[in-house]
Order: structure tokens, then C-alpha cells, then sequence
């Protein structure tokens, strides 16, 4: 006889089932979270312990079966219940309207509408779930379509997958055919695992899904970050779905993710667009794409039209080209950064990638290149995402021609300086700060980033140092357009163009982007801004001492002591003083000065987490009204406000100062929101 005490044990696993399950089918399926990963895992260990003590209670569906088993020696080979076709592709906007019209043809009714559901089509693999009464019995890899591979065990282990149906679980056996896939974000962090562990890294997100799932070992599969999403449905007793679209639907309702672009279309022009559109974005997702499938919406139509050796008449894969290729690394090649850093890059065969001819690609550094076992002479994977430049991945296959391992120079290829490597640091650098490749990148930093000149790209500041016609941003401001027409590519209206943007980015480029472009170590955007909000003038900033410096909201002692050592440089203050002879601004616009208003004129220190605000929200308040922000309390400091765990030395300096200290409704009373 059941004790009460067992009965109540048995209710909490089956409601701790049901609220974990529900947990993953909200996360996966619906992309609504509604709980925190520590709640889940707590709720996870209480079923653990709960099944530990009660053995009987684990059911088939309980989330703790997913953890994986250890190894089968080989994978049982499995016939799936209907066959898994495969698709025919096509690559042209033409091919697609020709395939539309031909199914109009075939369906041979004037008249009839053809609805068309697209969805992207992952770069994955292929499986097939068996449901026995909507409990998870079976799952097999596509194998030829006829018979697959049983990866049962692997399969449990993805949380997208649910080991039982949600919602009413249809009685009998339901097969549902989706891809499995690794995301870009888990893709990268397991090759830089693998090779962090001296182990070969997986070239393409396809192969890393492939080959975790075909883990002997599935606790090795349940590392892996793989997902899921559901596409289609094969034999399925006791339902009754008149579409593709319906299905997608049903299976959202049954617990099986299913990507969230799909689209349903009812004219062929509308196909056309969206496959268009997709190839654009494609680069945008966190998962590979390597087109759009296109099916005919409605089943009675799939039927009429039939398939043909396996291959559905009712539906196309839209095929991009792929954003991986194999290609000879003919070289590896240094360009020395703006900031004296080695970048190595990867001279190679020119080859087409994602639509691109690429014949150059990043690389890391030494230590990476020699990672991934990377050789001059090599095949090799390079990839490309979106409009970040191409990467080198790592070696193409075993058989390896190149045969030496990768060393820097030990010496500039520009100026001949010894190079260093700074301990606890992955890039060479080269120290000599006069070095002529510090002035051609902060050159072509300048030009594409604070002062943005269009008419003037990458390729002419190259020519222009290369004839000595800019070696300095001062010569930038100098050039004229004589000397721009004797340049290949340049013609009267390229020139004056271009001579008149460079003339218009004299005035117009405001301070604190000035001092950005001086490409001063450690001082990005936000802390270029927060220097000229704060000097106001670069006279200021030149008789700073580091503790003033220091002083500037975002700036620590080595920051502050890297700037004041910057501009105490002779070299340096030439620089500025030739530039301001030139025109350029060395004085905060009215955009960059502190706004007119009650508070002007004080400052205020911010310390520790405000409950009302975010930090920067609370800065922008006060600097709205007038005030300052600084990082430092001094005794010009106005106020400290004090949030919740503030910094100890902060108080106690306010303390000693005798500056005031304001809590965060006073701060609210300052800014007039008591
Ligand atoms: S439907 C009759 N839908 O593309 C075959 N396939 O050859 C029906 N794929 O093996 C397949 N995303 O691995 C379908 N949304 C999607 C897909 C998709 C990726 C893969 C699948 C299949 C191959 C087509």
C-alpha cells in the first residue's frame, strides 16, 4: 500500500516534471524564458535528489534523462516508419519562377492559388523523432532517407527536443523530422575548447552538430551545445493537418521549436523577395543558413504534385553559396597596427566564398596559428560571416604540405626595431613608437573613423604614404589637389571632392574626436568624449597632472598615467601644435561643454548601485542640469552620492574631505524628482 508520504513524493516529481519541461519548452519554442537558469537548476537538482531516492518515479520524459549514458559500441541501424526525401535546389531567381510555373502546370487547374511556406534552411542534419503515444520512443539520423542511424540516447540529451509531446499527446505513433544544429556562439566556443585542449578544431558548424551526435559517448553529446528545430511531420496517426503551415503550428503546440522566420507567401514574386532579403540577413542569425526551402503549402496540392526519385515536385531548397571554401595559404604576411601590434594575415589562392573572391584573411596571432596547426603551403578552411573580414580556420584535411611551424619576425618588417613580446600577452609588438606603421594606421584610422573623409578610403592613404605625399595627419591637411591628380584613380572631380571633404573635416571633426584620432593607447570613443568634456581644451589637458587625469569619469591610474605621458612627448605636442596651426579643433564645441543650468559649476561623485538609475542614466540627469561627474572625490567635490555597496575608499576620502554625502533620495530631491 502506497504511503501518503510516497503519494505526495510522486505528485511533487510529476509537478517538478511538468514545470521543468514547460521551463525548456518556453525557452526553446516560445523564446520567453519564465524562469532564471539558477531557478531551473534548482528545481532540476530537487527532482534529481527526488529520483535518487525514489528510482521508481523516473518517468521517460523526466528532464534528468537527458544527461546521456555512456557508450554503445555502434549505432543500431533503423528504417524510418516513411521515407526521408531530400530536395532539389536551385540557385536563380529565374530557376525559382521557372519551378512555379511548372507546379502551376502540373496542378493544371486555371485558376487555383498556390500558397508556398518558406523557411530558412538550416545547415545541420537531418533526424527523424518517433512519438509512441507522444512519448519520445525513438530518434534516428536521415542515413539515405530509407534507413538511418538510432541516436536515441544522443538526441535526448538536446534540451529542444521534447522527450514527451506537450498539450494532448495524440495516441499512436507520430514521426517529426526537424534539424539539429549547433549555434555560431556555442560553435566557437567548442573550437576554442578543442584547441585549448590540443585537440583539432571542427571546421564548419555542420560537422561539430554531425559529429557530436555521433558521439558514442552521449555525456559527450550533452556538452555539445546543440538545438533543434522541428519542420515537418512524417506517418501521424490520429492527426489530421491539411499544410505545411498548419503543421508548423501544431508542432509549436506540441512543444517542438520551429524557426521563427518561417513565412507563408501566396505569389511567387513575394518567394523571390523573401529569398532576396534572407541572403542579406543571413548573417545576422546565430545559426548557419545556407538558403530558403520553399514548399507548397497545402498537402492536397504536395499530393497531386507528387516527388520524383525521393525528390518532392512540391518543394525547392533556394541554395546560397557557401560562406566556407578550402583554398591554398600561399603566404603569411605582417601588418604592424597603429598600436605597434604584429597582425598576422593569410595571403591566399584566390577562391569564391559566400558570392566573394577572397585572397586574404585574418589570422590571430603565433600561438593560435600554430594552435590549429596552420602551415605556409597548406589547404585550408576560411570562412567568412557577413562583411567581418574572412578567417582562417584551420587546416583542410590530414594531409599537410606545408612544413614548418609559423614564427614572427624578430624584427619590424617596417622598421627594423627588435620586436617584444610583453609577458602574459598573445601579440608581438614592435616598441619603436616612431615607427613608420604607426603613422600610416593612425593615418587610415583617422580617415575612416574620427573624421570619416569619404572621398578618401584605406587605398589612397596606402598611395600617399607610399609617395610620401602624407606620413603624418598634418600632411593630410596640407595635400592639394595637384598632387591628388597625379594618383592612379583619381580625376578633377575625385580630387576636388575629395580635397574639399578633408577641407570640410578641418572644422568640422569636434574635439573630442580629435583626440581619438591621435590614436593615444587605451582612449576609445566614450573616454575621448569624457577628456574633452572634462578639460574642455587641450591646454588643459596638456598641464594635467596624472591624478587629474585620473580624476575623468572611466579613468584609472595606468589610463590617466598612459595620456599624461602621451602629451608630455615632445613629438606629440609638436603634433598638436601643427595641427592647431592647421586649423583642426583643439576646444570643446557647444555639444561638448557642460549644459548651463541650477547645478553648473559643482561636481558630483557617483559611487556604488542606485536602485532608480543605472549609472550613466544618473550621470546624463546631473549633467543635464549642469553639473560635472568625475571619478574621483576631491576637495572640489560638490557631493558623493552613495548607492548601495559603495567603494570604501571613496567614503572614506569624501569623509576626510569633508565633502558631503548624498543618498539616493537626495539625489532625487537634487534633481527635482522627490
Ligand atoms: S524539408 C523531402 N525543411 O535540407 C525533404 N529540410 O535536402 C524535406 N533542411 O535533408 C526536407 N532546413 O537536412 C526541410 N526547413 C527545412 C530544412 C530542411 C534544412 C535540410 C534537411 C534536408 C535537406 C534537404
Amino acid at each position: 500500500m502506497a504511503s501518503s508520504k510516497t503519494t505526495t513524493t510522486a505528485a511533487r516529481a510529476a509537478e517538478l516534471r511538468d514545470i521543468l519541461n514547460s521551463a525548456l519548452i518556453a525557452y526553446h519554442v516560445e523564446d520567453e524564458p519564465i524562469m532564471e537558469d539558477a531557478a531551473y537548476d534548482a528545481l532540476f537538482d530537487e527532482l534529481v535528489a527526488l529520483e535518487e531516492e525514489h528510482p521508481e518515479l523516473v518517468a521517460p520524459d523526466s528532464p534528468t534523462q537527458r544527461v546521456g549514458a555512456p557508450a554503445s559500441e555502434r549505432f543500431r541501424k533503423t528504417r524510418h516508419l516513411s521515407p526521408m526525401g531530400s530536395l532539389d535546389k536551385v540557385t536563380t531567381d529565374e530557376a525559382v519562377a521557372k519551378w512555379a510555373d511548372d507546379v502551376r502546370k502540373r496542378l493544371g487547374r486555371e485558376g487555383e492559388s498556390v500558397a508556398y511556406v518558406l523557411e530558412p534552411k538550416i545547415d545541420g542534419l537531418a533526424i527523424n523523432l518517433t512519438y509512441r503515444d507522444g512519448v519520445l520512443e525513438q530518434g534516428a539520423t536521415r542515413g539515405d532517407g530509407v534507413e538511418g542511424e538510432d541516436v536515441t540516447a544522443n538526441l535526448r540529451t538536446i534540451r529542444a527536443i521534447p522527450l514527451a509531446m506537450a498539450g494532448d499527446r495524440p495516441a499512436g505513433t507520430v514521426e517529426v523530422r526537424g534539424e539539429v544544429y549547433m549555434p555560431l556562439s556555442g560553435f566557437n566556443a567548442l573550437n576554442e575548447r578543442l584547441v585549448a585542449e590540443d585537440k583539432k578544431p571542427t571546421p564548419n558548424p555542420r560537422n561539430a552538430a554531425a559529429g557530436s551526435l555521433r558521439q558514442k559517448d552521449s555525456t559527450i553529446t550533452a556538452s555539445r551545445p546543440l538545438s533543434f528545430w522541428a519542420y515537418s511531420i512524417g506517418v501521424h496517426e490520429g492527426v489530421e493537418l491539411a499544410g505545411q503551415w498548419e503543421t508548423l503550428a501544431w508542432l509549436r503546440e506540441h512543444g517542438f521549436p520551429t524557426n521563427p522566420f518561417a513565412e507563408r507567401v501566396e505569389s511567387v514574386e513575394e518567394v523571390v523577395e523573401r529569398c532576396v532579403t534572407w541572403e542579406k540577413r543571413r548573417a545576422e542569425l546565430d545559426y548557419e543558413i545556407d538558403g530558403i526551402v520553399i514548399k507548397v503549402d497545402a498537402y492536397a496540392q504536395q499530393e497531386r504534385l507528387g516527388a520524383l526519385h525521393g525528390r518532392p515536385r512540391w518543394s525547392r531548397a533556394f541554395k546560397w553559396a557557401p560562406l566556407t571554401a578550402v583554398t591554398r595559404l600561399k603566404q603569411i604576411m605582417i601588418r604592424v597596427g597603429r598600436t605597434g601590434a604584429l597582425n598576422p594575415w593569410a595571403l591566399l589562392e584566390p577562391v569564391e566564398v559566400g558570392g566573394v573572391t577572397v585572397s586574404r584573411a585574418t589570422l590571430h596571432n603565433e600561438e593560435d596559428i600554430n594552435r590549429k596547426g596552420i602551415r605556409v603551403g597548406d589547404d585550408v578552411i576560411v570562412q567568412r560571416a557577413g562583411d567581418v573580414i574572412p578567417q582562417v580556420v584551420g587546416p583542410a584535411g590530414p594531409h599537410r604540405r606545408g612544413t614548418k611551424e609559423f614564427r614572427m619576425p624578430s624584427h619590424c618588417p617596417l622598421c627594423g626595431t627588435e620586436i617584444v613580446k610583453p609577458e602574459g600577452e598573445a601579440m608581438h609588438r614592435c616598441p619603436n613608437r616612431a615607427c613608420p606603421s604607426r603613422g600610416l594606421e593612425t593615418l587610415i584610422a583617422w580617415v575612416e573613423g574620427p573624421a570619416d573623409i569619404d572621398g578618401v578610403g584605406e587605398q589612397t592613404v596606402r598611395t600617399l604614404w607610399d609617395k610620401g605625399l602624407a606620413r603624418s595627419l598634418a600632411d593630410l591637411y596640407r595635400l592639394r589637389k595637384e598632387q591628388l591628380l597625379e594618383l592612379d584613380g583619381f580625376g578633377e572631380i575625385s580630387a576636388t571632392n575629395a580635397i574639399e571633404q578633408i577641407e570640410a573635416s578641418r572644422q568640422q571633426v569636434p574635439f573630442s574626436r580629435v583626440l581619438l584620432g591621435l590614436n593615444i593607447s587605451g582612449i576609445g570613443w566614450v573616454l575621448a568624449q569624457n577628456l574633452a568634456r572634462h578639460f574642455l581644451n587641450v591646454d588643459a589637458l596638456i598641464a594635467a597632472t596624472p591624478d587629474e587625469i585620473a580624476e575623468v569619469e572611466g579613468f584609472g591610474a595606468d589610463r590617466a598615467e598612459a595620456v599624461a605621458e602621451w602629451f608630455a612627448d615632445e613629438d606629440n605636442r609638436a603634433l598638436v601644435e601643427e595641427l592647431r596651426g592647421l586649423g583642426l579643433r583643439f576646444e570643446a564645441g557647444e555639444e561638448e561643454r557642460p549644459r548651463e543650468g541650477p547645478l553648473t559649476g559643482s561636481t558630483y561623485v557617483i559611487t556604488g548601485t542606485l536602485e532608480r538609475f543605472s549609472r550613466d542614466d544618473a550621470q546624463a540627469r546631473l549633467e543635464a542640469l549642469g553639473a560635472k561627474v568625475t571619478n574621483s572625490v576631491s576637495a572640489k567635490t560638490t557631493g558623493l552620492v552613495v548607492g548601495e555597496e559603495p567603494g570604501a575608499s571613496k567614503l572614506t576620502k569624501a569623509q576626510k574631505a569633508e565633502v558631503p554625502i548624498l543618498s539616493e533620495s537626495a539625489l532625487l530631491a537634487l534633481l527635482g524628482e522627490s
